[in-house]
């Protein structure tokens, strides 16, 4: 684990504009900078980065955070790989505090394979170039199927030795440990204990992982004897999961990501080969067909998939179902046909990269049309055939998260299938309500999640966010339809860590922080949500050491729950009833100048709340059928508390506070 005091410097070094300026170009506006949205595609800038609190925040999508979960969410590292990032730009000496010896050897057992297999490419791409072998039999081939030197040098391609243990040899001579060579597959164990290099006399193909590791190879023979596979490659391993895996993406995330759009292809020459066209948004499923974990990984860069197809792949009515797949994780899918016994990178090698470009340009379909268009062919004339061809393609629309977008393939498709809209649409809404009341008994999943607010208000992953929404993700119901009091306890979170430490004279008397005067008036309250509780526990417990929480203390907090938290919560204006701002004349910049007005009303909204339930309890007890003397006690709390309730209404209806 990296130390507190490491991490602590990087937090302190790593200047929020600094880190976003390597990928954002930032405009000064103000006292914060403003730039275009990396994390969704806008024109106009609604991106601001705040260099005195540490954060950005973006108005259009939402996304907000500190330099770290910058890095995390941009180049989608995990938070140690963030922080080695962020360590690394700023020179910092990465401290690792003391771990437990299991764990430490875990880890260190993973680095070894890591370790292994950068140190098996660097072996392979030695041989290709300096032996005379290498030379002769693996460049030539690559050179000879037309792959310039860039290319091969950009992909770390190889040759493995025509021999039975040359890696095994000269690693081992090197002081590496055999059985990290065979826990990575790099070396085989026959039924005689003998050990052998698995990849020999082969083209090697390194696989990078998209932080780019290398974690497996995948090894083409120059033979044409049918009998040997053709290619050959590492198996699972801990490093290497096949199913999560996109060879190409490492090469591949920023133009994806900078184009918003993903080429998927079949093989690993394909992805050369396109590359070397000068599309570099290109990845390969590599043979395998495609997992959802792939289509994750694809959907954290982009939303548009275009695939390649081979021309002779006789399986792509086999495939068409699995493409469903594709649009289920509600990302946009085209397709692209090359013509008979031609893929992507036989075309390029062929007719060149300006005939691929303007073929790719005229072909692409959206998968849906084309779907229908096959489908639709080989039903021909025949009706029965034909009412399976419309279930179908209404299946495949029924997949998309997006209502609108469905809606807009519906139109259209009714134009192809020669159906009224209307009877499409009654199909669509049979089949989604099918769908849904199959996903309400087994719990909720992908399907559920887009149409009914999650549990917690948490907002599903990876949906897209609303429109200039200005309420924080951490509570992205509407209040509408919130029944707990979330929606109260956020805001008086929010009034407590920006206005804590303002210091007041609301009576004329005596001076006083916000925040304990927050904190005294809650005394009698408990927050439902957990981790509001631990704010208040927090602030309370800093006071109590004489301490005043800051905002910026609390957006650089150890907790990250509660760091989230903040940075969540100040970067929205408000959240309260805009009725009751309305009333009190109160809109978003005003909000500091009536700051008395905002401060009751977010204990007051909140109390009310509060009391609101322990009605509602009150006569719950009271319809249980207790003894009159029970009742009569009952009653008089039922009393007692409809009168505070109807003070705080009164409060919160009428008052208005200078
Ligand atoms: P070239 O023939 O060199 O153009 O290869 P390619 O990359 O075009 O391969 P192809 O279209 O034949 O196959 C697509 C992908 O399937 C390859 O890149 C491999 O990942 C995988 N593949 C093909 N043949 C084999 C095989 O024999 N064994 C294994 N495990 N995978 C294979
Ligand atoms: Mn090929």
């Amino acid at each position: 684990m990296i130390k507190k005091e490491t991490i602590d410097r990087i937090v302190e070094t790593a200047l929020v504009e600094e880190v976003v300026g390597d990928f954002v170009q930032l405009k000064k506006r103000g006292t914060s900078m403003i730039g275009l949205c990396p994390f969704h595609n806008e024109k106009s800038p609604s991106f601001n980065v705040s260099p005195a609190k540490g954060i950005y925040k973006c108005f259009g999508c939402g996304k907000g955070g500190d330099s770290i979960s910058f890095v995390m969410e941009h180049e989608k590292y995990s938070y140690p790989e963030a922080l080695k990032y962020l360590a690394k730009k700023y020179n910092i000496e990465i401290e690792e505090s003391e771990i437990t010896p299991e764990y430490q050897a875990e880890v260190d057992r993973r680095e070894s394979l890591y370790i292994i297999t950068n140190y098996a490419a660097k072996f392979f791409e030695k041989t290709m170039w300096d032996t005379l072998n290498g030379q002769t039999i693996g460049l030539s081939y690559f050179r000879e199927r037309g792959f310039r030197d860039d290319i091969i040098k950009k992909f770390e391609l190889g040759y493995s030795p025509d021999e039975w243990t040359a890696l095994q040899d000269k690693a081992v001579a090197d002081g590496y440990r055999p059985e990290f060579l065979e826990e990575t597959g790099l070396t085989v164990k026959n039924d005689s204990g003998k050990v052998y290099d698995r990849f020999r006399g082969r083209v090697m193909f390194p696989i990078h992982n998209f932080t780019g590791r290398i974690i497996g190879f995948g090894g083409r023979t120059l033979k044409t004897d049918k009998n040997v596979p053709k290619y050959v490659n590492s198996p699972e391993s801990d490093i290497y999961h096949k199913s999560n895996v996109l060879y190409g993406l490492f090469q591949a995330k920023k133009a994806i990501r900078d184009l918003g759009n993903c080429y998927l292809v079949e093989g690993y020459a394909d992805v050369l080969s396109v590359q070397q066209a000068g599309v570099e948004n290109v990845v390969a499923s590599s043979g395998t067909s495609l997992t959802t974990e792939q289509i994750r990984l694809i959907g954290r860069f982009t939303k548009n998939v275009t695939i390649l197809f081979d021309g002779d792949a006789a399986g792509i009515k086999a495939s068409l179902r699995g493409l469903d797949m594709i649009l289920e994780e509600g990302l946009d899918v085209k397709v692209v046909l090359f013509p008979d016994g031609h893929d992507p990178d036989s075309y390029i090698q062929k007719l060149g990269s300006a005939a691929f470009k303007t073929h790719i340009e005229l072909k692409q379909q959206d998968f849906i049309f084309y779907k229908t268009q096959i489908l639709l062919k080989e039903a021909a004339n025949d009706p029965i055939k034909k009412a399976g061809v419309i279930r179908e393609i209404i299946e495949s629309i029924a997949k998309i998260p997006d209502a609108i977008k469905a809606s807009v393939f519906v139109r259209e498709c009714s134009g192809l299938l020669n159906v009224e809209e209307r009877i499409l649409i009654a199909e669509l809404n049979k089949i989604k309500l099918t769908k849904l009341k199959k996903d309400y008994h087994q719990g909720s999943n992908s399907e559920t999640r887009n149409h009914l607010p999650a549990a917690g208000g948490q907002k599903p992953e990876n949906s897209q966010p609303e429109t200039q929404s200005w309420q924080p993700e951490a509570g992205s119901s509407k209040p509408e339809t919130l029944e707990t009091d979330e929606y109260q306890e956020r805001e008086l979170i929010r009034v407590l860590i920006t206005y804590g430490d303002v210091l007041v004279n609301w009576d004329e008397m005596t001076d006083t922080y916000i925040g304990p005067y927050i904190i005294t008036n809650l005394s009698d309250i408990t927050f439902n949500d957990k981790l509001c509780e631990r704010v208040i526990t927090y602030y309370h417990d800093e006071l109590d050491k004489g301490i005043m929480p800051t905002e910026k203390t609390l957006i650089q907090h150890p907790d990250k729950e509660i760091k989230d938290l903040a940075i969540a919560l100040i970067s929205s204006p408000y959240m309260l009833s805009a009725n009751w701002y309305n009333m009190h004349h109160i809109n978003v910049p005003d909000e500091k100048t009536n700051l008395k007005a905002t401060i009751m009303g977010a204990i007051f909204h909140l109390k009310k709340k509060k009391i609101a339930t322990m009605v509602i309890n009150k006569q719950k007890e009271m319809q249980a059928g207790n003894s009159e003397e029970q009742d009569n006690i009952l009653m008089k709390d039922y009393l007692q508390l409809k009168e505070v309730e109807k003070y705080i209404s009164n409060y919160l209806g009428s008052v208005i506070i200078k």
